[in-house]
C-alpha cells in the first residue's frame, strides 16, 4: 500500500453557537468565536487515497482527477462561504474543524473511483490541525 496526498485551499467564514445555550453560556462556552457576524480562516486541507500501484501507469490514482475532484466537491462547495448558513451540512452543527473534516470525507469518499480514502488533513490555522479516518 502507498499513500498519496493533494493539498487545496479555500477561505471561510464562521461561528459557533449551540441553539440550546442561553445567549451567555454561547459566549462563554464559545468566546469570541460566538459572534453571530462571523470571523474567516484561511483553510488548508489534505486529502490521502492509499492504495495499491496500477503497474499500467505507476500510479495509485491520477493526482489531476484527485485535483479536479477536491475542486468540484470541496473547494467550490466551501471557498468563499459562510458556512453555518451557505453549506446545508453546517445548518444546525458547528463548523467546526473538526466537523469540516468529517464532511470533506464524506462529500470525496464516495466520489473515489480508484485507490481508498485514507485521511483527512485539515489545517484551521498554520499551527492547527485535525487528522479524520473515516470512523
Ligand atoms: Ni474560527
Amino acid at each position: 500500500m502507498i499513500y498519496v496526498t493533494r493539498r487545496a485551499e479555500f477561505s471561510a467564514s464562521h461561528y459557533y453557537h449551540n441553539p440550546k445555550f442561553s445567549p451567555e453560556q454561547n459566549r462563554r462556552v464559545f468566546g469570541k468565536c460566538s459572534n453571530p457576524l462571523g470571523h474567516g480562516h484561511n483553510y488548508t486541507v489534505e486529502v490521502t487515497v492509499g492504495g495499491p500501484i496500477d503497474p499500467a501507469t505507476g500510479m495509485v490514482l491520477d493526482l489531476k482527477d484527485l485535483k479536479t475532484l477536491l475542486e468540484q466537491e470541496v473547494v467550490e462547495l466551501m471557498d468563499h462561504k459562510f458556512l453555518n448558513k451557505e453549506v446545508p451540512a453546517f445548518a444546525e452543527k458547528n463548523p467546526t474543524t473538526e466537523n469540516l473534516a468529517i464532511e470533506i470525507w464524506k462529500l470525496l469518499a464516495p466520489k473515489l473511483v480508484q485507490g481508498k480514502l485514507h485521511r483527512i488533513r485539515l489545517y484551521e490555522t498554520a499551527d492547527l490541525f485535525v487528522d479524520y479516518y473515516g470512523e
